[in-house]
Order: C-alpha cells, then structure tokens, then sequence
C-alpha cells in the first residue's frame, strides 16, 4: 500500500474510534460527510489533497464544546496522533492550523491562519451545518441539549462572542439565525458557494414550513 493511503487508512480507525460515542450531529459520519464534499470542492481548487483529506477526517477529534470549552485539545490530538504515525512535521502542523482555525464559534472568532486547504475543509464543514443534514444535525444536538425547538419568548442573538455562542441555552429555531442561515456569505470557494446555494434555499423553505405549521396554518 502507498504511503499516504496507509496513513488515511490509520487516520480512519483512529477517528472512527474517537468519534465512536458522540451525539449523531458530531459522530463519525459528520467526518465522512466533511471528506467527501471537500474532497469534491478540492476538484476545483489547487491544493493538497492529502492535507485536505487528514484534516477534514481529524477536524472534530476533540471538538471544545464536548471537552469543557477547551479550544486547544482538538489540534494538539490530532497533529500527537500525526506525529505518532511518523507524518512530516510540515504537514502536521498544517493540519493542525486548520483544525485550529476552522470553527465558526458565533461567526466572531478571530482566524489567525490561512490556506486553500483550510479553506476548503471549512466550506465542507459548513456545508454540512446547512442543508437537510443541517437541520438533522441541528435538532440532533438541541435535543442532545435537551433545548425547545422553539419559544417564542427567546430572540435570536447574532454577533455573540465565542462565549456567549457556547453558552447559549437559546432553542434550535434560533441556531438558524445565529449560524446556519449566516453560513451562505461566509463560504471561500467557488464551488462551496454554489453548494451553499442550494442548501440555504432549502433552509429557507423548512423555515416557512416550520413557522406555518407553527401557527397552526397550511
Ligand atoms: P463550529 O464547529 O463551526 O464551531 P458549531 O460547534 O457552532 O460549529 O456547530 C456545529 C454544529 O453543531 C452546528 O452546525 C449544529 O448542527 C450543531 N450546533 C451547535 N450549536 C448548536 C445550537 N445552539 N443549537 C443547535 N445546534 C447546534
Ligand atoms: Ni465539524
């Protein structure tokens, strides 16, 4: 087997094990979904494909907001599991700015590094949070929160902190305000744009369908 097949191959297990238990929004599957579609963005992108597929498979091996808001322990376990395998340092610390860089945070997190790669691997992730998917994954981690779908009472906020975004005990209708319908003007490539597109639209029929239903209509 080639070098860099047998790395993705040992990149997998080690997710698939990490992953194993998570909330089905952040399981194993978000991180093929992540591979997948930046590996199709990368298509159309000059870029590493390599660095592109061990970050997308490793982005979420740590994500903070199930390890106590730590921002650091994602980066520093995948580039330790890299390292581990013998991968050239060049390359692990690549990997690691991305996993570092690519969280969205409330939109307001200040991204202190940029490539192609990172780029590309975040429209992924992205992508994943809007669409059919999103929404899944959206009510997957608010009933993971045991949060309302909706209370007419609670306003969404947008330009929250990071904190404030980690915080928030807000319902899932109002996550779509404060990150997924935001999403669409905030992709890199070209190819992740016309994506967004697409899903976005898709967003914007649920949410009518949702309000309707809501007040008893249609
Ligand atoms: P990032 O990893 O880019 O910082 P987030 O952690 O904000 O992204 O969110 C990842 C996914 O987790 C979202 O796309 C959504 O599916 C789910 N999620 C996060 N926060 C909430 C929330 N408050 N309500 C519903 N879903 C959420
Ligand atoms: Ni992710």
């Amino acid at each position: 087997m080639d070098y860099k097949q047998d790395i993705i191959k040992k990149t997998i297990a080690f997710v698939k094990n990490e992953l194993g238990q998570n909330e089905a929004g952040h399981d194993w599957w978000h991180a093929v979904r992540v591979r997948n579609t930046a590996l199709n963005i990368a298509k159309t992108e000059e870029c590493d494909k390599f660095i592109i597929e061990l970050s997308a498979l490793l982005h979420d091996v740590a994500d903070s907001k199930f390890h106590n808001g730590d921002e650091n322990i994602g980066h520093e376990k995948a580039s330790a599991f890299l390292k581990s395998l013998g991968v050239e340092e060049k390359i692990c610390d690549h990997v690691s700015k991305i996993i570092k860089n690519i969280s969205f945070k409330g939109g307001n997190a200040v991204q202190d590094f940029n490539s192609t790669e990172l780029s590309v691997v975040q429209d992924a992730d992205r992508l994943d949070a809007i669409g059919a998917i999103g929404i899944a994954r959206a009510f997957s981690y608010g009933g993971y929160m045991h949060r309302e779908f909706y209370n007419p009472d609670i306003k969404p906020v947008t330009n929250m902190t990071p904190e404030q975004y980690r915080n928030s005990k807000a319902p899932t209708i109002n996550h779509f305000y404060e990150k997924l319908l935001l999403l669409k003007n905030r992709m890199n490539t070209k190819t992740g744009k016309i994506i967004a597109e697409e899903r976005h639209e898709f967003l914007e029929i649920y949410i009518n369908q949702f309000f309707s239903e809501w007040n008893g209509e249609k």
